[in-house]
């Protein structure tokens, strides 16, 4: 479970969060939606604890992240993994190793327990081909299309099978298919792993598809958090909107 408590973050003098809220149960899915700017990668950041609240807390199952640094952090959010967004590859590494780096970096997300070169090989190569992007190992991330790194970079994510999956924009800027390949792929995940996630998105038709939640982030906090069809009758101009952008969106179709 993800408790955040109270959380105020500014940069300068620019506020961005501003006492937010948010709890998390385990084994969900929640969809953070939010106009740009709001803060939004910078509240997953703080999740993951690469980020410091000024004032306020998250706990992770219990542990107070927030307040942890070096060693210790690297321990307490070793079962959690972000797709960032623009996918953040290593340059200066293949796809292949970067797909494996975590794997390489932390072995077993629960257990740490370390894995065999071959043993990592293997798991690439499969994530590798459940996104699509098989025979790519030997490629650099320059020689591939945003898509495709952002691709590879979800392939990184799961390959690591985190207890937390954490996505920042998972599917702006791919084409349809390809988004919707991707929403299935988060809905698989999180199924296959029992995992938690936390999806950010503009993308209103992938957040009905993956979420059991959706949240709006507004005025640096999560203004209204409600399932689906409660989340929709919300009166307030931004929902109303995103509405409206369902009815006219071809691709509307609901998973449930
Ligand atoms: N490291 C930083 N230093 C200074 N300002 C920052 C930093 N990180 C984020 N900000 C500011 O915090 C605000 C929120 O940024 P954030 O990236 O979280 O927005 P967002 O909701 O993710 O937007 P988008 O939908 O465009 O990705 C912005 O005004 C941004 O300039
Ligand atoms: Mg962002």
């Amino acid at each position: 479970m993800i408790e955040i408590v109270d959380v105020w973050k500014k940069f300068d003098d620019h506020p961005v969060l501003e006492g937010l809220n948010l709890k998390i149960e385990t084994g969900e899915t929640i969809v953070i939606l939010g106009r740009s700017g709001v803060g939004k990668s910078v509240l997953l950041k703080h999740i993951i604890g690469i980020s410091k609240p000024d004032k306020g807390y998250i706990d992770v199952d219990g542990q107070r992240v927030s307040s942890l640094k070096g060693n210790k952090l690297t321990k307490a959010t070793m079962n959690m993994g972000m797709l960032f967004q623009g996918a953040a590859l290593f340059d200066s590494m293949n796809i292949e190793k970067n797909t494996g780096f975590y794997l390489k970096q932390h072995g077993d997300a629960k257990t740490g327990k370390k894995y065999t070169k071959a043993e990592i090989k293997e798991r690439v190569d499969h994530a590798l081909e459940m996104v699509d992007l098989q025979g790519v190992q030997n490629k650099m991330p320059s020689e591939l299309s945003g898509g495709m790194r952002k691709r590879a970079g979800l392939a990184r994510l799961i390959v690591y099978r985190p207890s937390y999956l954490l996505y920042d924009e998972p599917t702006t800027g791919l084409d349809p298919i390809t988004a919707m390949q991707i929403n299935e792929l988060i809905v698989a995940t999180q199924e296959e792993l029992k995992a938690t996630s936390i999806v950010v998105t503009h993308d209103i038709i992938s957040s009905l598809f993956v979420a059991d939640r959706l949240a709006l982030h507004k005025d640096g906090k999560i203004a209204y958090i409600n399932e689906p069809d409660a989340f929709l009758e919300i009166d307030d101009p931004i929902i109303a909107f995103l509405k409206k952008t369902i009815s006219e969106d071809p691709r509307s179709f609901r998973r449930r």
